[in-house]
């Protein structure tokens, strides 16, 4: 009796040494800002996913709170909340992706340049002391605008001599995740089943939803129906900012849109094939030194920076007039992170 106890013990430990070994490996995961209407609906979306073992809520008030309340869903990661600046560092070491929805969101009448004056040293500020505490963690870069946030990040990231051009994303998902719904609506197929890639940025004319590549193909959409889907998918976010009438902007939608890229992010460190999502990076497929296309994610962060296909005319005319303002957006967080 005394034996085949002691061999059932030591199955059930065999059983779980194999399980522990083939489960998810340990991912620490920061979310900065995370008492904000984004961080807050991302905090618990990243307490949903199994791929996550540690759960680090940052922010300059309020996570105490979030953290204790985020704590109790009965899932795998361990959650923590920081408080303040001299909490960043603990907040930050070990991590394997930080995602960055700290700063100012928009009101009625702002573009997201507007923003610029506030997140820009936000994000600086961020960004050092991620230089020095997880310079091997990917970033998602959330904060507005990231077409400008992404090249302060990198600026700060070359000074400290950590940069590396596979683990800056500029979080643009979103524009994906609206892209989609809008053309399933249109197009009249089932949304869960969609693709579109857009490229370009994230603001305005530099979102370029490429809908002549959209799968599945449905009811012939006629150029005015495409046009049309393009302006809805470049204003989406004022659609939001105008509907909250002064309470912000997207902050569920977002959340979601954060959380898919974010799970990507891990499927690809996890060594799962084939991750593939639309995210603004450094890149050379336009003469633009940043540029959102999709991307394939692997165990370093970008595995492969993948071109823009196959263009119809409409788009190919987006691209040209996109360029100027994507470039002096680049340009404005350059100079951004090198005057300060
Ligand atoms: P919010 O104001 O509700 O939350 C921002 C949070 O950041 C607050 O909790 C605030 O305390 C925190 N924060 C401020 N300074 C900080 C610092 N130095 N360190 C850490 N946390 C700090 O704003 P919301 O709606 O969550 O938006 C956040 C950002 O995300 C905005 O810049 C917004 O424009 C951007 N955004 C980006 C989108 C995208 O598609 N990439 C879509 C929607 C918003």
């Amino acid at each position: 009796r005394a034996s085949s106890s002691s061999s059932s013990t030591s199955s059930r430990h065999l059983l779980s040494r194999a399980y522990s070994a083939d489960a998810s490996p340990e991912r620490k995961i920061a979310v900065l800002g995370a008492a904000g209407g984004i961080g807050q609906p991302l905090a618990l979306l990243m307490k949903l996913n199994p791929l996550v073992s540690h759960l680090s809520l940052y922010d300059i008030a309020g996570t105490p709170g979030v953290a204790a309340d985020v704590s109790h869903v009965n899932t795998r990661s361990e959650v923590k909340g920081y408080v303040g600046e001299d909490q960043l560092g603990a907040a930050l070491e070990g991590c394997d992706v930080v995602i960055i929805p700290a700063g100012v969101p928009r009101k009625p009448g702002m573009t997201r340049d507007d923003l610029f004056n506030i997140n820009a040293g936000i994000v600086k500020t961020l960004c050092t002391a991620i230089a020095k505490y997880c310079p091997n963690a990917l970033v998602n870069m959330i904060s507005n605008p990231v077409n400008s946030t992404v090249p302060i990040a990198a600026e700060v990231f070359k000074k400290a001599g950590t940069y590396n051009e596979k683990k800056l994303f500029g979080v643009t998902t979103l524009d994906v995740v609206r892209a989609k719904t809008f053309y399933a609506g249109k197009a009249k197929v089932p949304v869960s089943e969609v693709d579109v890639p857009v490229v370009g940025g994230h603001a305005g004319i530099t979102i370029l939803p490429l809908f002549s590549q959209a799968k599945p193909q449905g009811s012939n959409l006629s150029d005015e129906d495409v046009k049309a889907l393009t302006k809805r998918t470049q204003d989406g976010g004022t659609e939001v900012v105008e509907a909250k009438a002064g309470k912000g902007s997207a902050t569920l939608s977002m959340a979601y849109a954060g959380s898919i890229f974010a799970d990507a992010c891990l499927k690809g460190l996890n060594g799962v094939p084939d991750v593939v999502e639309c995210s603004f990076v450094q890149s050379a497929v336009t003469d633009l030194p940043f540029f959102a296309s999709k991307v394939r994610l692997g165990k370093d962060g970008v595995e492969e920076v993948l071109g823009l296909g196959s263009l119809s005319d409409f788009e190919k005319e987006g691209l040209e007039k996109l360029k100027p303002e994507l470039k002096a957006s680049i340009e404005k967080g350059i100079k951004f992170a090198h005057g300060n």
